[in-house]
């Protein structure tokens, strides 16, 4: 509201000027100079210096998707991120990336995209969905992390890499490990082995050094992946985590020792990312205010911001929001507000007037855009050409283009 006002003002002040109003006095809502704002004469200094306030104003509140935005020492050149995206593409079934993961992100970062999330890359073979993934299980995986992550820098995008175990859900595993022994409920998923009490430990201590890896790698950021059902999920879960040990006892434990292990491999000025389901979709699973708890103890172990997704844990029940554009924005809200954290949200935002309303309405800090940038690498361009207004980020070899 404040900003349609100011922008009215603003309007009105300009038609003032340039239709020479009462001696290029600024009338707001057409009143006499003597009954405006400053209520005394106008001159033509005074004129100025309201319009060069407003616009300062105006420049403050019009936070768009195309605002610059700074957490810690990460600064990004506007709101679009690139939500993970497995490519299954990893032909060699080493974990490493290789041409096609270039190409891939590469053109979302020529494309215009302020932060590049690299999508869930495990922490060890077993932990990954498919021996197609992405891994950081080992110290000789880095090399070819930094050549991806130097070449996104290069185009002027910022880099997150999502840490992940697909737990349960892991599908080549020959033997999946779980926090319980309880299959996914589909033929498809194998039967889990419940982690021992000194497994879970030694799980901690791969997240941290995958975190580690990715450092050295040079990423600007870091995502947990607690989200769609995989191992974070599991444990913070009540229908998947049945253990009677402090795991059991405590069901954030398991993330907030995740969390608080790879926080000492990240410089102190980088962000923590946590994905998290906000809701699960299987009939008895947990709701919002769940998610909000665990939030709460996740940043205080250290997590900046909250990417809000939501199901992913088993077959949907009635909770399941339909698939409508922003079907998850109501959640990032919610998380925002229950706990003054930043938010990102992602699910069907990628109509450009939406993903703006979003950030302008103050429902999430960033906005994260996964199938339309797999239609799009130019998304974030073409989202600032049809927002009029926005400068588009358009590199030198393209300008003919635009
Ligand atoms: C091909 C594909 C792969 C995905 N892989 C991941 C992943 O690795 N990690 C993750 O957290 N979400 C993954 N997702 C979910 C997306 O990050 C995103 O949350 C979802 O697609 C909703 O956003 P959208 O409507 O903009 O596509 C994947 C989605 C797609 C379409």
């Amino acid at each position: 509201m404040q900003y349609i006002y100011n922008l009215t003002i603003y309007i009105m002040t300009a038609r003032c000027k340039y239709e020479g109003g009462p001696g290029w006095g600024i009338s707001l809502f057409r009143l006499d100079c003597a009954d405006c704002a400053y209520n005394r004469p106008c001159n033509l200094e005074r004129i100025f210096s309201y319009v060069v306030e407003m616009k300062k104003e105006m420049s403050v509140l019009k936070t768009s998707l195309f605002t610059p935005y700074t957490i810690k020492n990460l600064e990004l050149k506007n709101r679009v991120v690139m939500a993970p995206m497995c490519q299954y593409s990893v032909t060699a079934k080493d974990g490493i990336p290789n041409d096609w993961h270039h190409v891939h992100y590469l053109s979302r970062a020529i494309g215009g995209t302020g932060l590049i999330i690299i999508e869930m890359t495990d922490v060890e073979p077993d932990g990954r969905i498919t021996d197609y993934d992405l891994g950081l299980w080992s110290d000789e995986h880095i090399p070819a992390y930094k050549k991806l992550v130097d070449g996104i820098h290069a185009h002027g995008s910022k880099v997150g890499i999502q840490i992940a175990h697909a737990g349960r859900k892991a599908e080549d595993a020959a033997e999946p490990v779980a926090p319980s022994a309880i299959a996914y409920p589909d033929a498809s998923y194998k039967q889990p082995r419940a982690l021992t009490t000194e497994e879970v430990r030694g799980m901690v201590q791969k997240f941290a050094d995958a975190a580690r890896r990715a450092v050295q790698a040079g990423v600007d950021t870091i995502e947990l992946h607690g989200a769609h059902g995989y191992l974070i999920h599991q444990f913070h879960s009540p229908v998947t985590n049945k253990r009677d040990d402090v795991y059991g006892q405590e069901l954030s434990l398991f993330g907030v020792e995740v969390i608080q292990a790879v926080r000492k491999e990240m410089p102190a000025g980088m962000p923590l990312i946590f994905r998290i389901s906000a809701v699960e979709y299987v009939d008895g699973g947990y709701d919002v205010d769940h998610a909000i708890e665990l939030s709460r103890a996740y940043q205080a172990a250290g997590v900046d911001v909250i990417h809000v997704s939501s199901g992913g844990e088993g077959p949907a029940g009635a909770r399941k929001p339909g698939n409508y554009p922003g079907y998850q924005v109501p959640f990032a809200r919610q998380i925002r507000e229950a706990l003054n954290i930043p938010v990102i949200a992602v699910g069907a935002l990628d109509e450009p007037a939406l993903a703006q309303s979003v950030i302008g309405n103050e429902d999430a800090d960033l906005v994260a855009v996964g199938r339309g940038l797999l239609r799009d690498p130019y998304w974030a361009t073409h989202a600032a050409v049809a927002l009029r207004g926005e400068k588009p980020s358009i590199p030198e070899q393209y300008q003919r283009g635009y």
